[in-house]
């Protein structure tokens, strides 16, 4: 297949360079004639080329009558001309098989559209969000929840998900952390490749799987303080090592598309990045899907200052190696009249084309352009009680027990006197977060309800509303500052309680795109709330709904239990309950590092250790004056309702490149669990100067009262490398740290001579 599509770039290379846009290609019919992809390029104008490199957001409803005017009525009429490749944020059988009936039996060559939509975290049944999916470090449970994404937005006509966003970022204040992997690469690198996996299964082909999108390339996540759209300046140590890994993986795992960013990378946009996009990920990486843009990116390298108007922005991005516009009407109005000046080659065009025909014709789409438009699937897919089942499975493993003091928790279903108290307790919207586009607004189990489900007695008392107006995924969230209906009720009931759950936090549409904050703690009237209910009954148990880390250092010095619950999902309130009442045993670890203070951040586990390390009795080494350097929880970082120990670490050099460990976890507490095995390396000298740790294998097992297992892992020259200041790979023999443990802090460690 590959040698296939690698001599039919070499045939179209070779057309473009002997034949100008207007005229049939001069090669024999035979060479063009064993690719049908390659002979329907030859038969395409330049105006139907562009029109494949094209993509419009769903305009209008399309089962309605045809728009007559404006932006809608030329989107149409480019639609039917054949000037449209893909569309995207149109969903529903009905609709997505009208606008494809057009493509298909209304334009001159029928090329069907590839229909595209962000589903990040499942689509009408939702999953938690991807952060905090991550949390539970089950890579097989994280595949199946992509794959049920891709079930779900299939049977709605969906082929392509803009997903997953696979961003390193080390800073809380940006608000899309929410929708990636967190601050490690390593991690970052196999949970792109299971939701790839889970997204395109083993066959595009097939009606249950969807294209999927590596994104946004590159660097977006290193937006400086932390602010979306933020320039990103880093060196080539970083980019290589920490930035680019997940990319790569998801091209190795496959990944039909790769989605550019917004953002300027070290002063490029990353639309007109030829290095990033073709020296890079074309060349180097071999990457053969296609890139799109992010929405109007081509277009804002005006704004950048890196484009003087559009058609100097379609010609910077063709010629970049952006292979489909979203959005910035750049291509479709100027991209011709580029080709036609000499400005950007027909190669190029015909390069992108091929790529963007390949992943139609991977899905199936010539072959049955309404495949995904399957009104027996679409009844049920998305429903299917399996699905809750399985997000629930999921959110109850990606539930953080940060803190447990005299085992406050588990709480026992007879327990009598509860008091449940703050708004986001009842909220059946929240918790489905900022990204869920296909899902409906209300359908998320409320943790009140999941309480109910468990027959718990308790009284409710919201305490003053967390949002003074309805919140929506475009308008800023107006947080409630004043009207302080319900603090006293709440502080009253709290007073007679024998235990205070508190659920506290951020809105779901306080994280997010353009959600970026520089506050971490919670907003509104909360901690007043909180410190005041403390004042009156010592006995709470907070539970934290966030899309990002918060500081909770108040809370974890005043609160006896606290358990990170993010944004569950559609059964956020029934896995809250679960672990809660010790259903199940909490088993998630932080994919990110959780700040004492917003001062600090960026703040990471895999840091290099500076000249002055410290501590020391003058200021003369790298430190605060007024807050510590350590984390409040580190990455890696959290509880089960068991307690484990370690034992038994060895390394021993298994060749010249590579290292075996072993060492041995029990479960000495009496419940049974899960922990995630961490190991991490340091390289202690080499001729770049590299993280004090580095995260290089996990395992997560299942430990019954008093079982032991012995854990073993490889580490090899992929683990121990990395990539200098060319961005060579390299592995240096010397001394490597070897640790283990249950979180980047507390770790048992042995050094070995390689
Ligand atoms: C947004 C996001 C991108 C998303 C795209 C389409 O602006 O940056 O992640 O996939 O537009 O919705």
């Amino acid at each position: 297949m590959i040698e296939t599509k690698k001599l039919s770039l070499f045939l179209v290379i070779l057309i473009s360079m002997i034949s100008c846009h207007k005229q049939t290609q001069n090669l024999s019919e035979t060479e063009i004639s064993n690719d049908p992809m390659v002979e329907l390029l030859a038969k395409m104008t330049l105006e139907e080329k562009i029109g494949q490199m094209t993509q419009y957001n769903g305009f209008w409803d399309s089962t309605g009558p045809a728009p007559k005017e404006g932006d809608a009525k030329e989107k149409y009429d480019h639609l039917k001309s054949g000037r449209v490749g893909s569309m995207l944020n149109v969903s529903g059988v009905k609709e997505v098989r009208k606008l494809q009936e057009i493509a298909v039996k209304e334009t001159r060559l029928g090329i069907p559209i590839i229909f595209g939509l962000d589903v990040i975290h499942g689509h009408k049944t939702l999953a938690p969000i991807p952060l905090a999916e991550v949390a539970s470090w089950d890579l097989d449970a994280i595949e199946q929840s992509a794959r049920m994404g891709a079930e779900e937005a299939s049977a709605r006509g969906i082929n392509w998900t803009f997903a997953p966003m696979v961003d390193i970022s080390r800073d809380a204040r940006w608000g899309r952390v929410m929708e990636g992997a967190g601050e490690d690469p390593y991690l970052g690198s196999l949970v792109g490749k299971a939701r790839v996996r889970g997204f395109q299964g083993t066959d595009l082909s097939k009606n249950n799987t969807i294209a999927a999108t590596a994104k946004h390339f590159a660097g977006y996540g290193f937006a400086e303080s932390g602010r979306d759209y933020n320039a990103a300046d880093v060196g080539t140590v970083t980019l290589f090592n920490t930035i680019l890994p997940p990319f790569k993986a998801c091209v190795d795992e496959n990944v039909a598309t790769v989605m550019n960013a917004f953002n300027t990378l070290n002063g490029i946009p990353a639309t007109g990045d030829e290095y990033l996009q073709r020296d890079i990920l074309k060349g180097e990486w071999g990457f053969e899907g296609f890139i799109i843009s992010d929405w109007g990116s081509g277009a804002e390298m005006i704004a950048h200052g890196f484009a003087k108007d559009l058609e100097h922005a379609a010609i910077l991005a063709a010629n970049a190696g952006s292979d489909m516009d979203m959005e910035s009407y750049a291509f479709v109005k100027h991209l011709a009249t580029a080709v036609d000046s000499g400005h950007v080659d027909i190669k190029h065009i015909d390069d992108s084309v091929l790529r963007i025909l390949r992943i139609k014709e991977a899905l199936g789409l010539f072959d049955d352009p309404y495949r995904y438009c399957d009104k027996e699937r679409e009844k049920t897919v998305p429903y299917h009680e399996d699905h809750a089942t399985l997000v629930r499975d999921m959110a109850k493993k990606s539930i953080v027990l940060l803190k447990n003091e005299d085992r406050t928790l588990p709480l026992s279903t007879e327990q009598k006197n509860i008091v449940v108290i703050g708004d986001l307790a009842q909220e059946k919207t929240s918790p489905l977060g900022s990204w869920r586009i296909g899902s409906d607004d209300g359908t998320a189990i409320s943790v009140i309800e999941g309480l109910e489900a468990k027959d718990v007695k308790f009284k409710y008392k919201s305490g003053p509303a967390l949002i003074s107006q309805p919140a929506s995924f475009i308008n800023e969230v107006i947080i409630n500052k004043d009207d302080r209906t319900g603090f006293d009720a709440a502080v009253k009931a709290a007073k007679k309680a024998d235990v205070v759950v508190m659920v506290l936090g951020e809105h779901g549409f306080q994280s997010g795109e353009g959600r970026s904050r520089t506050d971490l703690g919670f907003p509104g009237m909360q901690q007043e709330l909180l410190e005041a209910v403390k004042e009156v009954n010592d006995n709470i148990v907070l539970v934290v709904m966030s899309g990002r880390p918060l500081v909770l250092t108040w809370a974890e010095e005043n609160v006896p239990a606290i358990v990170q619950a993010w944004q569950l999902g559609t059964e956020s309130g029934n896995a809250i309950a679960d672990v809660l009442f010790g259903e199940y045993n909490p088993s998630g670890k932080l994919p990110m590092t959780f700040p004492r203070d917003v001062g600090q951040v960026p703040i990471y586990y895999n840091k290099l250790n500076t000249g002055r390390p410290g501590p020391s009795d003058l200021v003369f080494w790298s430190h605060y004056i007024d807050e510590s350097n350590n984390p409040l929880y580190p990455f890696g970082y959290g509880l089960s309702y068991t307690q484990y120990k370690y034992s038994g670490l060895k390394a021993v050099a298994s060749g010249p490149k590579s290292i075996t460990v072993d060492l041995t976890v029990s479960n000495v507490g009496e419940m049974a669990g899960e922990e995630v095995v961490q190991l991490y390396i340091q390289d202690k000298v080499a001729s770049v100067s590299r993280p004090i740790k580095e995260l290089k294998g996990f395992e997560k097992i299942m430990l019954q009262p008093g079982e032991s297992k012995v854990v073993s892992f490889e580490l090899t020259e992929q683990e121990l490398g990395f990539f200098n200041t060319k961005g060579t790979f390299i592995f240096e023999p010397g001394e490597f740290t070897v640790m283990v443990g249950p979180n980047s802090r507390d770790l048992s460690t042995t050094t070995i001579e390689l």
